[in-house]
């Protein structure tokens, strides 16, 4: 249920990708990091709130991993905003192979979860 907000967050990462590098405007990058910060916070709420109706045993650590790409957003916004470069290929590297690794060790269990509950197409 969650594959079109995931594919949502890698094309935004994709988008900021292609901006970064030599001529890239940080004015740009700026509202492409907002508009991620924007879609992870609906769906991360999204998914908790399923959370109390499965008795989800992985419920904190699975937020905890939310807050800290969440925190990883804000860092690199605010390094943007006092005009360092942080935002570069390796950044953005780093926050494709951290939303795959949340996917696979948190996300996939979870749906398996939410399908045995309510059912395939929820
Ligand atoms: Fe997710
Ligand atoms: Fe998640």
């Amino acid at each position: 249920m969650f594959e079109a907000q995931h594919l949502h967050l890698f094309r935004i990462l994709d988008a900021i990708d292609q901006e970064v590098g030599g001529a890239a405007d940080p004015a740009i990058i700026d509202e492409f990091l907002f508009d991620l910060s924007s879609i992870a916070v609906l769906h991360f709420a999204n998914e908790e709130s399923h959370f109390p109706d499965l008795a989800y045993p992985d419920a904190e650590a699975h937020v905890a991993d939310h807050r800290k790409f969440l925190a990883t957003l804000t860092d690199l916004t605010k390094a943007l905003g006092r005009g360092e470069s942080a935002v570069d290929h390796a950044a953005i590297k780093g926050l494709r192979a951290a939303l795959n690794w949340h996917l696979q060790v948190f996300d996939a269990p979870y749906s398996r979860l939410l399908v045995q509950k309510f059912g395939p197409g929820t």
